[in-house]
């Protein structure tokens, strides 16, 4: 499946365009609040999110499984002398880093690609392992009002094949569920439209 985020890229080396997300805008918000320094971003894509935490005086570990992706963050960080070095990295393996390492975890419409429930919990039990005690998780994911929602193809529960991007749309309680197996504390879930999707935006604590 990075094939089809390669393509992506490589039609558009700013598919999701130069300025950050408001996602990342509300999460830095928390993490000045917070005096978050350390913050590991998952499926960072070409970077909008981690050069604006980054020239923000924020340390970005940020990984992603597109070589493509990679590639551009690291031109780019490169050309702007930013302190990053992005890795290439498929999430469905335990994470490169040792644990209680970060002060947060970030990830912005990483988590509603094809991941099996079993990968889930494997993704929130490593977002845990290298998260330091009371550090933060962010995430936001594709829910159940986004318009795309049981269009396409189901090739597997709940998750849709939508013109060739497999997409998971999850309820609440599915978000619940994965944080309770951790013991994070929901600290906030928040509905966004951000065109064209419908996301639930969510702050949790490691305990
Ligand atoms: C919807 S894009 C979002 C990119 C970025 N977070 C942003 O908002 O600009 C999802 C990203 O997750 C990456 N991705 C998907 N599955 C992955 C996996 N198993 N491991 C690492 N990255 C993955 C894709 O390559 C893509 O860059």
């Amino acid at each position: 499946m990075s094939e089809v985020w390669n393509n992506v890229y490589k039609s558009d080396s700013a598919f999701f365009g130069e300025e950050p997300s408001n996602f990342a805008l509300l999460c830095f918000n928390h993490m000045k609040t917070n005096n978050i320094a350390k913050v590991l971003e998952l499926g960072a894509g070409h970077g909008r999110d981690t050069i604006f935490f980054t020239t923000n005086g924020i340390e970005v570990e940020a990984l992603d499984y597109s070589v493509i992706a990679v590639e551009i963050l690291d031109k780019i960080a490169k050309e702007k002398r930013l302190p990053i070095k992005p890795q290439f990295f498929d999430v469905k393996n335990p994470l490169p880093f040792p644990d209680c390492y970060f002060d947060a975890v970030y990830s912005h419409m990483l988590l509603n690609m094809r991941f099996s429930l079993e990968d889930l919990h494997l993704v929130f039990s490593e977002i845990s392992r290298v998260l330091k005690p009371k550090g933060l998780n962010f995430f936001s994911v594709r829910n159940h009002n986004d318009n795309s929602y049981c269009k396409g193809i189901e090739i597997d529960k709940g998750i849709y094949d939508i013109e060739g991007f497999q997409i998971r749309f999850f309820t609440e309680k599915e978000i619940n569920d994965l944080l309770a197996a951790e013991r994070f504390e929901i600290l906030w879930i928040k509905e966004e439209y951000e065109e064209p999707v419908t996301l639930y935006l969510v702050s949790s604590k490691k305990p």
